[in-house]
């Protein structure tokens, strides 16, 4: 169990990296082994999901290993099809090795993924996408086989713009046989950053960002380098806990577009931002202000991903903020924990009412899920007091020296991990 500690009512200033993006890693490194590819991965944040992923790539044959921020895989080397269940429970991506597993290897014998308790997570859409470039999948309970003598190009449309299923989608294209159409994709910047990868390493690949993808095969090259791009979840997070504490935070490196509906509630709330080409201030002036109506969507809306630590910061907002969760049907797991540091939030189906108290003082805590468990660290941070949050391991999922990162920017934060 990991314990944070953390004594609370420290304005949070200075200025800061941002480290590199989890959910831009995971489906690159499930890429690396669409051909026999030496890739060099730079800004790789050291989290528990990325050594699972290299624990998958280990145990598929591949050679896979960090060196602080560095990846090094050599995929040339892969032996076998099949990832254990123990590995597929890890996280949710290990479902992404079903399309590059396929594409290499026209078989992927895997089982159901893991990761955060959200609400119901069917894979559907990335079977139906995968079917449609000529897999054959059969599911028997938890277990998935799929095969393909010959995948070919498709007309796919996803009735949702799933993460997920376009990033399968894609791996799995560059192997077919002729062109693939992916029409309403999802646009997040970790599908701009998968393509990037993938237009390196040899794949003609186009649209991105839009809502339609094209992929045109693929002509591997023997190496390939990239750069992993900051992460705009953990740009958020610390954008909030900044608002929340009235602090003066800097954040450097990160694209500030890459998180602007979280910048604008922060602004509406009161806090001035300041963007330039590569890194963003967020200054708060004193209490916030109630951030009004906030709605989670695909990106470009405003991301579930954020929805918690934003939860988090409004707490002690004037007036009252109101949060639709549209994507995952449990992600108000925070609330009840969050109520114990004294907020009152009441919750209506998929809405939060937030009416923002004077005062939060700090209490023992318990985290739910990866970003419920970060909602927690910035209310603990903007309470009064102690706070103790245990955490199963479901922050170290996503953020990297947390406890350093806010510690620099004045935060009195101690974390105990394994313990
Ligand atoms: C990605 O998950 C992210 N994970 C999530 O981040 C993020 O919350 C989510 O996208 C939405 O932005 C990674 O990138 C590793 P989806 P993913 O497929 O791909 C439904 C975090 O905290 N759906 O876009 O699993 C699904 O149930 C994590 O870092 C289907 O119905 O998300 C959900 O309601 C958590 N059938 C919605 O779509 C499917 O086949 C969005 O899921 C696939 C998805």
């Amino acid at each position: 169990m990991d314990i944070w500690h953390i004594r609370g009512g420290r304005r949070l200033e200075g200025a800061c990296p941002v480290q590199g993006s989890k959910n831009a890693s995971l489906p690159i490194l499930a890429a690396a082994i669409l051909a026999p590819l030496r890739c060099e991965l730079h800004n790789v944040p050291r989290l528990r999901d990325v050594d699972a992923a290299l624990r998958i790539l280990r145990c598929l044959g591949c050679l896979a290993e960090q060196r602080e921020n560095d990846v090094y895989i050599d995929s040339t080397t892969l032996s076998g099809c099949s990832i254990p269940h123990s590995l597929m429970e890890e996280m949710r991506s290990s479902v992404i090795f079903m399309g590059a597993l396929l594409a290499r290897c026209g078989e992927a014998r895997l089982s159901l993924p893991g990761g955060c308790q959200l609400g119901k997570r069917p894979i559907d859409l990335h079977l139906a996408a995968l079917r449609q470039l000529g897999a054959e999948i059969e599911e028997d309970g938890t277990d998935i086989c799929c095969r393909a003598a010959r995948l070919k190009g498709a007309e796919i449309a996803l009735p949702f713009p799933s993460v997920g299923a376009t990033e399968n989608a894609m791996l799995a294209a560059c192997a077919a046989k002729g062109t693939t159409t992916i029409r309403g994709a999802a646009k997040e910047p970790e599908i701009q950053a998968l393509q990037a990868f993938l237009s390196r390493a040899g794949a003609g690949i186009g649209g991105a960002g839009s809502d339609t993808i094209r992929i045109e095969g693929f002509d591997s090259a023997a190496r390939c380098v990239c750069r992993i791009i900051p992460d705009r979840i953990v740009a958020s997070t610390l954008a909030c806990a900044a608002a929340a504490t009235g602090g003066d935070v800097s954040l450097c490196g990160i694209d500030p577009r890459h998180f602007s509906a979280l910048l604008y509630f922060l602004n509406k709330a009161g806090c001035d931002i300041i963007s330039s080409n590569r890194s963003v201030r967020i200054r708060s002036r004193g209490r916030l202000r109630a951030a009004g109506e906030i709605v989670t969507e695909p990106y470009p809306g405003f991301p579930t991903d954020a929805q918690p630590v934003l939860m988090a910061a409004m707490l002690q907002a004037e007036g009252e903020t109101r949060i639709r969760e549209t994507i995952f049907e449990n992600r108000f797991r925070q609330v009840p924990e969050l109520r114990r540091l004294g907020a009152d939030i009441a919750v209506c189906g998929q809405t939060a009412e937030i009416r923002g108290v004077d005062r939060l003082h700090g209490a023992a805590l318990t985290a739910t899920d990866l970003r419920g468990g970060a909602a927690m660290i910035v209310a603990g941070l903007a309470a009064c007091g102690d706070t103790v949050i245990c955490d199963d391991g479901h922050v170290s999922r996503g953020y990297e020296s947390f406890d350093r990162c806010l510690c620099a920017l004045g935060a009195d934060i101690c974390f105990d991990h394994g313990i």
